[in-house]
């Protein structure tokens, strides 16, 4: 479909500003349809493309790609206990930069395997597992911690709660990814059980009220994935501003996604920063969550 739409012109004029994320765009457009309305996209792209050229036009301009990838809480969960280890914490908030739906906000009521072992609810709706390339500890996985508050501050959250905003994340989930649909499918159910707090507005902004919030002397583990690579330096920079200035009040730690260790390798390091140390290198792992490499405990 995407050699095809390559070459069809009406392509090019429904996406009238093509930029990198276009052709994504388009593809989640048809996606919709096809789960909206039953629209066979398969048959002729280029006569669906002729038949919804408006309402095509009107979504690829307003509707930014949207993904919101729950195996990432299986690459998270080590973390999150890292942090626990380390602060002795049996409970602690979580506010998520950047969460899309929120999803990984509600990280702690999904089931988790890994090769030492299991976490979580092993009856929950959904049991993330993935590939260990170095093992992920099994001090780590003996640990329990709760969660109290959560909190997602996105400049265009999705509410899951509603039909439309279930359409609007499969959209963007490629109609061949049939695991993920599946996992997303039941990832939903969890959130709906207990839908997470998301507030509206650029974190860069946002940030510094949400920590003002905190519960006195609980420890508030912020975290993102696929996030903070959004923002400019300058908005980064005041992020980490936000954050040194917080953990003078309370217990802070922040759990993030970042660079590799071989500059240009096409995944993730992993970070953990307890206040006041420094930003820890703990574990490699594939933009998706399929795989960890636990550096830390090798
Ligand atoms: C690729 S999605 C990732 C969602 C989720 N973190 C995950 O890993 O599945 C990026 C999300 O970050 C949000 N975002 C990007 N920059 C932001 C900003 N400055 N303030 C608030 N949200 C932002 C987008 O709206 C989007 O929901």
């Amino acid at each position: 479909m995407c050699r095809e739409l390559a070459e069809e012109p009406l392509a090019d004029e429904i996406l009238a500003e093509p930029g990198w994320d276009a052709p994504l765009r388009l593809l989640g457009a048809l996606h919709y349809l096809t789960l909206a309305e039953a629209v066979d996209v398969w048959r002729s792209p280029r006569e669906v493309l002729a038949e919804r050229r408006e309402w095509l036009r009107d979504f690829v301009a307003t509707q930014g790609v949207q993904t919101n990838e729950v195996q990432r809480s299986w690459v998270l969960l080590p973390l999150f206990l890292e942090v626990a280890r380390r602060t002795g914490a049996e409970t602690f908030d979580v506010v998520e930069l950047g969460p899309s739906a929120g999803l990984n906000l509600v990280w702690d009521r999904y089931g988790y395997r890994y090769a030492a072992g299991e976490w979580g609810d092993a009856g929950a709706p959904l049991v993330l597992a993935g590939e260990e390339r170095a093992p992920v500890p099994a001090e780590l996985l003996s640990l329990r911690p709760r969660v109290g508050r959560r909190v997602g501050v996105d400049a265009a959250p999705i509410d899951l709660t509603t039909d439309e905003g279930a359409l609007l994340l499969k959209s963007f989930v490629w109609a061949d990814q049939i695991e993920r649909l599946e996992r997303l499918e039941h990832a939903i159910d969890v959130l709906r059980s207990d839908p997470p707090e998301l507030v509206r507005g650029d974190f860069v902004e946002v940030l510094p009220d949400v920590l003002a919030e905190r519960s006195a002397g609980a420890l508030t583990v912020v975290f993102e994935t696929a996030a903070m690579g959004y923002v400019a330096k300058e908005g980064r920079d005041r992020v980490f501003a936000a954050l040194d200035a917080a953990a003078h009040h309370a217990p802070l730690a922040l759990v993030s996604s970042g660079s590799p260790r071989a500059r240009g390798a096409a995944h993730w390091g992993l970070y953990v920063r307890v206040w006041p140390g420094p930003r820890e290198h703990m574990a490699e792992a594939s933009y998706h969550g399929s795989w960890i490499d636990w550096l830390a405990g090798a």
